[in-house]
């Protein structure tokens, strides 16, 4: 089997997981943000037969119905049975009140045309109104100055709740992403079934490794987004990741690309990274190495701390806030409309 292939089991996945061969992910995934429309379906077909087994959606991403015929196209010519292809999604934050948990998730089965997902994540922390007209899709309502609106009538523990009644018929799995560890442990505090699954901004840049430790330590497994850390263009295609002069020597050292460098580190680690490209589909499959335990040490000493990730203000929750001081908090309240009392309850200011 190829190491892309190989699972990196789930120490906490309901028994009922292993039923749909869904107890662990595979080492290599394929992301699905930004795969525009038009060409999403041919673009995961490609995946599928390059030989990625792991697709990583989500409501938001728009794009999930597209994504979904190319799945159902390459299924049906290949014969392989759903079990073959681990597929995940995510929750969008205007349908995590308890009562609506189920139609955001509904929402994404039909538009994937499936029975259930392999896993399923709430996407960030936080609670957004629904907004108008609301049938389960993702919306980021906002006020007439343009804030989001929050909703604060329920938190995550309420939403995870609702979650875990999902499981095993329409969630094989579920997880969190975007979660500090401080959240994680106030979701354990109540949790009846444990996240299998942390998804988080992990890259060489942003390495995190008192995140990923704490993770493990309780049994979450840990998957890498933006593993070519700024590349993509919303964060402004920032290539310092892929041309950092350690991962460029790797690069050569091991006969792959940068990105392969950047990819296989992860591997390397028991992390799962989920690339999206449109256009280096195979190269980027091929292009995973074995790394030594040497060249494993040399790149944690590039570690940056360096996130490209937050949308705080955009979307009215003060996200990483234990790596964050007061100063920045406050800046970020006040852009994301937050009221200071609000934040208070919240415990962002004052720490
Ligand atoms: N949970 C979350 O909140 C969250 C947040 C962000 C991302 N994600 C997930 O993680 C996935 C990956 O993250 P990402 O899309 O932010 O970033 P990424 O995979 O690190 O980088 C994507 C960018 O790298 C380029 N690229 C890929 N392979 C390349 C290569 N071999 N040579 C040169 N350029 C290359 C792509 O361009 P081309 O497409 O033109 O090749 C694209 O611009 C997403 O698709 C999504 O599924 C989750």
């Amino acid at each position: 089997m190829a190491i892309q292939t190989e699972r990196i089991p789930f120490p906490n996945a309901p028994a009922t997981a292993a039923d749909t061969n869904s107890a662990g992910i595979p080492k290599l995934g394929f992301g699905l943000w930004n795969l525009p429309k038009e060409s999403a379906a041919d673009i995961v077909y490609e995946a599928l037969k390059a030989g990625y087994r792991h697709l990583d959606s989500a409501a938001i991403y728009g794009n999930e119905a597209e994504c979904a015929q190319g799945y159902h196209r390459w299924a049906k010519e290949t014969g392989a049975p759903r079990s073959e292809v681990f597929i995940t999604s995510k929750l969008w934050l205007n349908s995590k009140k308890p009562e609506n948990v189920v139609r955001g998730l509904n929402k994404t089965l039909e538009s994937w045309g499936l029975e259930y997902l392999d896993l399923y994540l709430i996407h960030w922390p936080g609670i957004l109104q629904t907004g108008d007209n609301y049938d389960g899709s993702p919306q980021v309502p906002t006020d007439d100055k343009g804030f989001p609106l929050r909703d604060y009538s329920a938190e995550d523990k309420d939403t995870w709740a609702a979650l875990e009644a999902q499981v095993p018929v329409k969630a094989r799995n579920i997880g969190i992403s975007n979660y500090t560890k401080s959240e994680i442990a106030d979701l354990l505090k109540t949790a009846k079934i444990r996240p299998s699954s942390l998804q988080v901004e992990l890259h060489v840049y942003n390495q995190q490794p008192e995140l990923v430790k704490y993770a493990q330590s309780e049994g979450i497994q840990v998957t890498a987004y933006s593993p070519f850390g700024g590349l993509n263009h919303i964060y402004g295609s920032n290539a310092e990741v892929v041309n950092d002069p350690t991962v460029k020597a790797l690069a050569q050292k091991h006969s792959t690309t940068p990105h392969g460098i950047a990819l296989s580190f992860l591997i390397a680690k028991n992390i799962a990274p989920i690339p999206k490209t449109v256009s280096r589909v195979k190269e980027n499959f091929d292009s995973i190495v074995a790394l030594t335990a040497d060249d494993v040490k040399t790149l944690e000493g590039v570690n940056k701390n360096k996130r490209y990730n937050d949308c705080s203000e955009m979307l009215g929750y003060i996200f990483f806030k234990d790596e964050k001081d007061n100063t920045t908090i406050l800046t970020q309240i006040a852009k994301a409309g937050l009221s200071r009392a609000q934040a208070k309850v919240e415990h962002l200011v004052g720490k």
